[in-house]
């Protein structure tokens, strides 16, 4: 979704700003836009489309300035064109601002300035929010020479209109005859400020900032900050002047590189068996059989008494936490909710005393997850965060959590968040079953699975070859569907969702018996079915299944372990994973079906890193 940077310093502004843009590509975007402020002017550049075109422009008509912001826009309001791109001017180009988030009451606003006078170029809610700045500044007196604090005009101004807003803003503007300032506010959409040497860079997260300093300032809600090349001013609305913590920014360049690989996705795909190996990282205690986390912030007794857990997430998240359902009731045996967090917030479902809400994000910023944990938090029941991005908005608010220490993902299709997600839900359900009925055996079973797991997901990784030729077999048709039973049923979903969002094929999931209660009604020789059919309880079943959708006629790609004697009797074609503990299979099936995706994508053509509408860290409700 929409990205922020700034700079301030003595550097030419537009070398941070244009290489932070393309950091924060990864985030979904349509247009991108550049201000800089050079000689009393304030420049600004937009371009619609990729951040190439805005570089191009820049090319052809340099930005000077060691002072500016840039942004990448998510259509909201009003189609992706230059004219809705940010930065949007205020006044007589007496300002420009960036902003991410939602105003609600922007028809109003901008009502009511229209009526002032006030003229519009754009059909966006954010430009509102530069002219409503604009508007406030015209009507302050002027500063007194030698004014103690040059920039209190520039507080007041802002805070007078963000005080008649209601939504969502992390937002960023600086002034024509204040030449050395940045001032940047955030409710609801978050925004850090980097601290280097005689500079400060703003940025929406921290990617922007690896290689540049690693030293960073995480707004909070409801403040504002003067940034200036020496100082940075904190101030809140109720507060007044705040202090602000500096910490330490743990990204470092090759994180957030190539490294060789075409696509971030891929990349990441081949990342997983070391983000497994860092997600069980001094998390598996062999003398107790148990799990350990540092940081669920509750005693062991209030752990015990949990009797219900509540997971909530979004999309690939969501379906991480349904894999957690599973593992949690078959071996904590307690039981477990899942809920679209878009829905939890205004379900209110009845909740008992010893529910514990865990809320999965990778980027911790998702806003419909937030508002569901808040929401929980506000009825007083302790709220954990499942989360990948330290510092996050939902890692900070959440009283306890676990970090996946899976490093930025940036592909915007979730791969190695998804499999980290799963791996903690698994050492939750170790450590809640060995607080219950799990003997140390069975614990400590679980913990030889888990430790065998990055080895297996290596070997699964070996299948890319085949199924990139599987891939190219089947890159024409337009229908899937995905059918897996058990723990491999949120895999299925998964799977279907990632072909879905990077190949913009219709795909559909199920339990694969639920497909004969009306999926079936689709199956023909142009729907393939993918079936993650390992072995197990359910595993005749599903080859019932598979002959099913063979006899109508329906090609069947399936996903088999090592040693399956069947299925390649009926199946068109075969992907083999080696064989691990049910609870782990839906991890293991799952990298075929990331890689398929990823290869029906590139045939078509597909941008797989920043697919169309899509964005990384959805901010808006
Ligand atoms: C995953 O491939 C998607 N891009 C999307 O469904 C994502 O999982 C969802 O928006 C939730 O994001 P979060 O994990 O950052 O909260």
């Amino acid at each position: 979704m929409c990205g922020i940077v700034g700079y301030v310093g003595s550097g030419e502004a537009t070398d941070f700003l244009l290489e932070g843009l393309r950091r924060l590509e990864y985030r979904g975007y349509d247009s991108a836009g550049v201000v800089t402020l050079d000689q009393g002017q304030l420049n600004v550049t937009k371009t619609a489309g990729r951040v190439e075109n805005l570089s191009q422009a820049l090319k052809s008509k340099p930005a000077p300035g060691s002072l500016g912001l840039g942004h990448t826009r998510w259509a909201t309001h009003g189609p992706a064109t230059n004219e809705n791109s940010h930065p949007h001017l205020g006044g007589d180009q007496t300002l420009a601002l960036v902003h991410n988030g939602v105003i609600e009451n922007y028809r109003e606003i901008k009502q009511r300035l229209l009526e002032e006078g006030c003229i519009f170029v754009s059909d966006t809610d954010s430009e509102v929010v530069a002219q409503l700045i604009a508007f406030e500044l015209e009507k302050i007196p002027e500063q007194a020479p030698g004014a103690v604090d040059p920039y209190a005009p520039l507080v007041t101004v802002v805070q007078k209109a963000l005080a008649q807003l209601s939504g969502t803003y992390g937002l960023a503007v600086v002034f024509r005859d204040w030449p050395e300032a940045i001032v940047v506010a955030r409710l609801g959409s978050p925004l850090v400020i980097g601290v280097g040497e005689g500079e400060h860079f703003i940025a929406s997260d921290g990617s922007p900032l690896a290689g540049h300093t690693d030293k960073i300032v995480y707004l909070a809600d409801h403040e504002i900050a003067v940034v200036t090349a020496a100082a940075i001013r904190v101030i809140h609305r109720d507060q007044g002047d705040v202090g602000h913590d500096v910490k330490a920014l743990d990204i470092d360049t090759t994180e957030v590189g190539l490294e060789g690989y075409p696509h971030y996705m891929l990349k990441e795909i081949f990342e997983q068996p070391e983000t497994i190996r860092n997600a069980l990282r001094g998390r598996l205690d062999r003398d107790q059989a148990t799990a350990v986390f540092g940081g669920l912030n509750l005693t062991p007794q209030q752990l015990q008494a949990v009797d219900r857990f509540v997971l909530t997430a979004c999309g690939t998240s969501w379906h991480a936490a349904l894999v957690g359902e599973y593992m949690i009731e078959a071996l904590a045996r307690v039981p477990v909710e899942v809920e679209y967090a878009s829905e939890l917030r205004y379900r209110n479902p009845p909740q008992d005393a010893q529910t514990l809400l865990f809320a999965l994000t990778q980027s911790g910023e998702t806003i419909d997850t937030l508002a569901a944990l808040r929401e929980m938090k506000r009825k007083g029941y302790p709220t954990m965060a499942v989360c990948n991005v330290v510092g996050s908005t939902i890692a900070r608010e959440a009283d306890g959590g676990i970090y996946l220490h899976a490093g930025p993902e940036v592909g915007v299709a979730s791969t190695k968040a998804f499999t980290a997600q799963c791996v903690v839900m698994s050492l939750l359900a170790l450590y809640f079953g060995r607080l219950h009925h799990l003997s140390y055996e069975a614990g400590l079973r679980i913990i030889n699975d888990l430790e065998k797991l990055p080895e297996k997901v290596e070997k699964a990784l070996e299948t890319h070859d085949h199924v990139r030729q599987i891939a190219e077999k089947y890159a024409d048709y337009n229908n899937f569907l995905y059918l897996g039973r058990q723990y491999n049923f949120p895999a299925a979903l998964e799977g279907a969702l990632k072909l879905k969002e990077i190949s913009y094929i219709h795909a559909e999931g199920y339990p694969a018996a639920e497909m004969k209660h009306g999926p079936i009604a689709l199956v023909d020789e142009h729907t393939p079915s993918v079936f993650i059919v390992p072995q197990g309880v359910v595993y005749e079943k599903v080859l019932a299944n598979i002959e099913e959708i063979k006899a109508r006629g329906g090609p069947v790609i399936a996903v088999v372990e090592e040693g399956d004697r069947h299925v390649a009797q009926l199946a068109d074609d075969l992907i083999v994973v080696p064989k691990v503990a049910d609870f782990l299979q839906p991890i293991v099936a799952s990298i075929p079906l990331q890689l398929l995706a990823y290869h029906i994508a590139l045939v078509r053509g597909c941008d797989v890193d920043k697919p169309r509408n899509l964005a990384k860290s959805v901010t808006v409700e």
